[in-house]
């Protein structure tokens, strides 16, 4: 699969927004994430590494997919400072050019709203997984209130454009679940709590185990 993953504008913007949301609560939700998780770990769409700090000290090493490059520039910055392992490496997680059955853990934070395909992304996240291991989610979602999915639904024919590909109706929880995973623990929550509508508040966070 190929495509040109430079989101310069995005790449430039989306750290100090994750950092305003850190503050707001987003910290708290990505050590929630990592909470507990043992052994070898893989991150796709890793972004600028704002999870690399919250892995805990049973995680052996951490590889860490991210196609876009001034993202990933920032993640390897971040990797430094780490308190586990962290390699960096350029990828999609469509294809990933890793053995099967390799990892403990699979992390997929803020990502499968993003990626091109997410059916073929939970497909290669069950391959690299070791039976038993675990599927770490932090997502938002489309939402279980009809309403407000379809104000997600009519929001996402733009949305895309101008959030790097960024959809906000896809259904993760569920496509979670029919690819081969059963999920162990799930919240759902909206974040920012706000009441001013917002298409990205769905958020699901959990645990899913590869059958
Ligand atoms: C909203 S950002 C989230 C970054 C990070 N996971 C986090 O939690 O802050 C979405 C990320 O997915 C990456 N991405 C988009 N398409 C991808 C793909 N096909 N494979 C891997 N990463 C992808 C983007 O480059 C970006 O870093």
């Amino acid at each position: 699969m190929t495509g040109d993953h430079r989101h310069p504008i995005f790449a430039r913007l989306y750290p100090r927004l994750d950092a305003a949301a850190a503050r707001a609560g987003g910290a708290a939700h990505r050590a929630e994430l990592l909470a507990g998780a043992r052994g070898r770990a893989l991150e796709v769409g890793a972004g600028h590494g704002a999870n690399f700090a919250h892995y805990p000290g049973g995680v052996t090493e951490v590889v860490a997919i991210e196609p876009e490059p001034t993202l990933r520039a920032r993640a390897v910055a971040a990797a430094a400072g780490a308190p586990v392992p962290v390699a960096v490496r350029a990828g999609l997680a469509e294809d990933l050019d890793l053995p099967d059955a390799s990892f403990d853990v699979a992390v997929a934070s803020l990502v499968l709203c993003s990626v091109r395909d997410p059916v073929r992304v939970l497909a290669e996240l069950r391959r690299v997984l070791r039976p038993g291991g675990e599927l770490r989610f932090y997502e938002h979602v489309r939402s279980r209130s009809p309403r407000q999915a379809i104000f997600q639904k009519y929001t996402d024919v733009l949305w895309p454009y101008v959030a790097a590909g960024c959809h906000v109706s896809r259904p993760t929880g569920d496509l979670i679940e029919r690819s081969g995973f059963t999920v162990r623990s799930e919240r759902r929550f909206d974040f920012p709590a706000s009441r001013v509508p917002n298409p990205s508040a769905p958020h699901i966070i959990g645990v899913a185990v590869r059958d």
